[in-house]
């Protein structure tokens, strides 16, 4: 087995739960006796009976040691209303109750947007795959090391990134219209993990295999580990941001899911997939993937204009060592991609090999450095799959297979009865 972390050590560790608890104690702790300041209720009092001034709660033993952080993220610094001009991206001071006035319109576009695309896993035919992998003839075995590979993979993959948004980037974002949209694409990665399992369990597959992939094969672990590092320098409740070094850590997490896990560790395997869909095998997992893919392109967009925006804030985070630091996390994590590309190809497959993942993985590293303001770092390295870009521009109208309309009908399905 391999040395990384596994979900138990990273509860431990960083002390998830005890933090969690403390946050919520001392968030109450603290709320109630400014709600007894600014609520005083003038109510007449003909009888001279002094009502007794509400004692402050006791302070408990978790309540002392929580985190001042975990109350600047929930309880604004004035009454006063907001103006756009007071909204900040990271260390903002101003009431984050107030989703309105917007700051960030992309913001909002991008949570309305996502909405619109919604979709559920159940919605998709799995008939054809599940004949197709239990024939003994349907797949070859390099095809079936593929289907295994990417669900074992993703499966714990967007438990990562949603582990991440929850516990370690949601706090630090200080911006409402953000945090809809982190909200949202929290959701989403609920409903991508849930199309894995879906994909798992009507194939029939053993799921201890699938799930513990990402600490059993080196090529899937060696990308979780990396990820998780960048969490575990951010749970930690005690943690918050307002110094050079602490606002950079948390850009270093936001380049680390945004550009790197869900910006190039995710290409290899969707790829794949998307192919084998093409080749009209495993067309139901394809098109999981197909929507899925849609979401997580929108989340990388998110996330590099997160990354610029605070960029543009803060200009005196993005100097030379931490632009170089960024270069190096995105060459590393291509480096872990083509391992990875490597690994599920020991040969050519579904008309491609391992050497055309590998430029087409310097294609998207360009593209990712582009988007943060750095230089390319593979001059004249072509796209070899330019069918990837249309599948991610797929419109909601109708999927790449034309098999079934997916305008999203909310509300259709609800009963009172
Ligand atoms: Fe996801
Ligand atoms: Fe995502």
């Amino acid at each position: 087995m391999r040395n990384v972390l596994s979900w138990d050590d990273y509860q431990e560790d960083v002390g998830v739960v005890g933090g969690l608890a403390a946050e919520k104690s001392a968030a109450t702790a603290r709320e109630e006796p400014r709600e007894a300041r600014v609520e005083p209720a003038p109510q007449p009092q003909p009888i001279a009976e002094p009502t007794p001034e509400p004692e402050p709660p006791a302070p408990t033993v978790i309540a002392e040691a929580a985190p001042e952080v975990a109350v600047q993220a929930v309880e604004p610094e004035s009454r006063d209303r907001v103006t756009v001009d007071q909204k900040a991206m990271i260390n903002c001071r101003a009431d984050l109750n107030q989703l309105v006035p917007f700051k960030y319109a992309w913001a909002w576009q991008k949570y309305l947007d996502a909405c619109a695309n919604h979709w559920m896993p159940q919605e998709i035919n799995m008939n054809a795959d599940i004949m197709l992998w239990k024939s003994e003839n349907g797949l070859t075995e390099d095809e079936r090391l593929i289907v295994k590979r990417s669900l074992g993979f993703f499966s714990t993959a967007d438990s990562l990134v949603a582990n991440n948004l929850v516990l370690a980037i949601y706090r630090l974002i200080t911006n409402p219209e953000c945090r809809q949209y982190i909200l949202r694409q929290a959701f989403e990665e609920a409903i991508h993990t849930h199309a894995y399992q879906y994909c798992i369990e009507s194939l029939g597959m053993d799921e201890g295999e699938i799930f513990n992939m990402y600490h059993e094969v080196d090529s899937v672990a060696d990308k979780a580990s990396w990820a998780l590092k960048y969490t575990q320098e951010l749970s930690d409740p005690t943690f918050r941001t307002g110094t050079p070094e602490d606002d950079k850590t948390l850009l270093k997490n936001l380049i680390a899911y945004y550009c790197v896990l869900e910006g190039i560790f995710f290409y290899c395997g969707f790829t794949q997939i998307l192919s084998m869909g093409r080749r009209n095998k495993m067309t139901g997992t394809s098109e999981q993937f197909q929507y899925i893919l849609r979401d997580e392109s929108m989340h990388v967009n998110f996330g590099i204009d997160v990354v610029n925006q605070i960029k543009l804030e803060n200009p005196h985070l993005w100097d030379e060592g931490m632009q170089e630091l960024a270069k190096q996390m995105i060459l590393e994590g291509t480096d872990l991609e083509i391992r990875y590309a490597q690994d599920t190809m020991p040969r050519g497959v579904l008309g491609m090999n391992a050497n055309m993942m590998a430029d087409y993985l310097r294609f998207i590293a360009n593209r990712r450095l582009v988007q943060i303001g750095l230089d390319e770092h593979f001059p004249g390295v072509k796209n070899p799959f330019p069918w990837m870009s249309e599948v991610m521009d797929l419109k909601k109208e109708k999927n790449f297979f034309e098999t079934r309309v997916t305008e999203y009908q909310t509300g259709g399905t609800l009963s009172w009865g």
